[in-house]
């Protein structure tokens, strides 16, 4: 089953085409990055006019790398939620209306459950079942993963997502839009020179809270006037030693609670490499494993909303004949969801 996918929840554009014997055949993306670097953030109005700018060029580029046509797409995923309305609303649109005209069947994708299957894109994938450490812009999330749709959360955040910690730093830093690379980066230069806190390391649970790191930051930087450049760079060490630190422990602890022994790292802060250093060091000890998607499936893409799409059209067989033979009509609507909650998943 060949099925093109669209992922337009932020501020990036992402088109792929899947198929479901031969893997993943082309993707292709557009960031906004730069266009929303002078507003030191994501413009939501400029995102979407971007996206509309983007989703058809990108969608003939993949095609013509996988050498196929628009005939010969069996169905069509695209990210419905949750993210900007406006964003979503575009490539919902755009996905609904090829659907349509194409007269195959669609399937709106949870963002978060592109992400959390993004590692099965790669060689090796791993098996079901095994604890999904989730860290994006927006989430900070342990789930256990039985299989596509069967989702359990363990722990969350209580505040602000590892990525929101990391932007809101690098914000403080000076550093620019988005702050996540830039804030490893600097880190990179620094040495341990400061002591921040390690909020909820040893709280019983699987939770996490970040925003009170960004405050002790907030309260070096203002004793430690006028900052220099290695000043900066000692303080991004620290705080990405103690965020790394936090996610590695509550990790190997959901590891020890559910009994499991695969691990499955998502999302942008999941490209963090000292992240991986101390994740792939952990597991090592206890004789586990540990899987990441390829860095630039880490941030948001086509290809991970392609494939989980895919998982969910073949397990569904659904097929615009098969449902008109049953009396149904195959739902072209357009409608995108900004809040939806991973737990209202099932299993396809
Ligand atoms: O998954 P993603 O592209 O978007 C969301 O769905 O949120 O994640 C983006 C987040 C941003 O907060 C960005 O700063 C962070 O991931 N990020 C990183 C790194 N690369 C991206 N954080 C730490 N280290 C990185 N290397
Ligand atoms: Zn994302």
């Amino acid at each position: 089953m060949l099925v093109l996918g669209f992922e337009s929840s932020c501020d990036e554009t992402g088109v792929a085409l899947y198929d479901t014997h031969q893997g993943l055949l082309a993707h292709a993306l557009h960031s906004q990055v730069t266009m929303h670097a002078e507003f030191g953030g994501v413009v939501p109005e400029l995102a979407s006019r971007d996206h509309i700018q983007r989703a058809l060029p990108l969608t003939e580029a993949v095609l013509k790398q996988a050498k196929k046509t628009l005939s010969e797409i069996d169905g069509i995923a695209y990210t419905q939620g949750p993210g900007l309305a406006g964003a979503l609303l575009v490539g919902t649109s755009i996905a609904q209306s090829l659907a349509f005209a194409l007269n195959v069947p669609s399937v709106g994708v949870h963002h978060l459950e592109g992400h959390l299957l993004a590692p099965l894109l790669e060689e090796n994938p791993p098996q079901f079942p095994f604890v999904a450490l989730l860290v994006s812009g927006g989430h900070s999330q342990l789930m256990r993963v039985d299989g596509i749709g069967l989702y359990q959360l363990l722990g969350d955040t209580l505040d602000d997502a590892a990525g929101e910690a990391f932007d809101k730093t690098a914000k403080l830093l000076g550093l620019g839009y988005p702050g996540g690379p830039a804030l490893a980066k600097l880190a990179s230069k620094g040495s341990a020179q400061f002591t921040l806190p390690r909020p909820m390391l040893t709280s019983r649970d699987l939770n996490f809270s970040f925003s009170g790191l960004k405050t002790a930051v907030l309260n070096l930087t203002n004793n430690n006037q006028p900052l220099t450049d290695a000043t900066k760079a000692d303080i991004a060490w620290e705080f990405q030693e103690a965020v790394t630190e936090i996610l590695m422990e509550k990790s190997m602890a959901a590891l020890r609670e559910t009994g499991l022994d695969n691990l499955v790292v998502s999302g942008g802060v999941g490209a963090n490499s000292r992240l991986r250093e101390r994740l792939n060091a952990a597991t090592k000890r206890r004789l586990c494993t540990v899987s990441y998607p390829r860095l630039e499936f880490c941030t948001d893409n086509g290809a991970m909303i392609a494939f989980a799409g895919a998982m969910r059209l073949s397990a569904m067989r659904l097929n615009a004949d098969q449902l008109e033979s049953n009396g149904e009509q195959q739902d072209y609507s357009v409608s995108v969801k900004p809040r939806w909650d991973l737990a209202e998943l099932q299993a396809p």
